[in-house]
């Protein structure tokens, strides 16, 4: 790689768009918001699947290096739900409804998992990052976004959205998934923007 790379993220997620920016900055990524901010969500059982088709639409579209983000929330006790369904669960009943879900149940077990693809033609990269942790019992803090108030990452007393960002950003999913990216990238020879 040589000099700055600027690489474009599909999201109209301001939170997202910080966090991976700075997880990328050391690796002399800069991340901009791309100028599509919708992305096309296939129904899925597979992040994967979800965030690559996603990828190669915006792609078509706009034709600038981008990186699509697809993260979700596995619950085991839920047999995984929301998982790749997290944005829709999310928006219809929020953590509340998935601490009523939890209400009595005793396996607080859930792992956050991000899957972050890449496409820089003719290069198509996956790349995924998973944290986990326990659903706790009632929400706290006021930081980060989404189900943030209510995991509590393996290792720490604090949820998410009671970490400071930069705590966030070293142990999270999307931490995992995009500081492969940035390494991936570094070693690479793509020519960037
Ligand atoms: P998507 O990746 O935008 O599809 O996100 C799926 C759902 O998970 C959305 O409701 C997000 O708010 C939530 N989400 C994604 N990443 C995080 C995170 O880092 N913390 C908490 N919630 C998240």
């Amino acid at each position: 790689m040589s000099g700055e790379c600027r690489l474009y993220l599909v999201t109209g997620n301001k939170h997202k768009l910080e966090e991976a920016g700075a997880i990328l900055e050391p690796y002399g990524i800069k991340l901009e918001q791309a100028p599509v901010t919708e992305k096309l969500e296939i129904q899925s059982e597979s992040l994967v699947d979800i965030a690559l088709y996603a990828a190669r639409d915006a792609y078509r579209r706009i034709r600038l290096p981008l990186i699509v983000d697809d993260s979700g929330l596995f619950i085991e006790a839920l047999k995984g739900f929301p998982g790749p369904y997290s944005s829709y669960v999310y928006k219809k009943i929020g953590y509340t409804g998935i601490l009523k879900l939890m209400e009595g149940v005793e396996n607080r077990r859930a792992c956050f998992k991000t899957v972050a693809v890449l496409i820089h033609p003719p290069i198509e990269k996956v790349f995924i990052g998973e944290t986990c942790g326990v659903i706790s019992d009632t929400p706290r803090g006021m930081g980060g976004f989404g189900f943030d108030p209510i995991f509590i990452p393996d290792g720490h007393t604090m949820t998410y959205a009671e970490m400071p960002f930069e705590e966030k950003n070293k142990v999270s999913h999307r931490y995992k998934a995009f500081s492969q990216l940035g390494e991936w990238v570094r070693k690479s020879r793509i020519k960037c923007l």
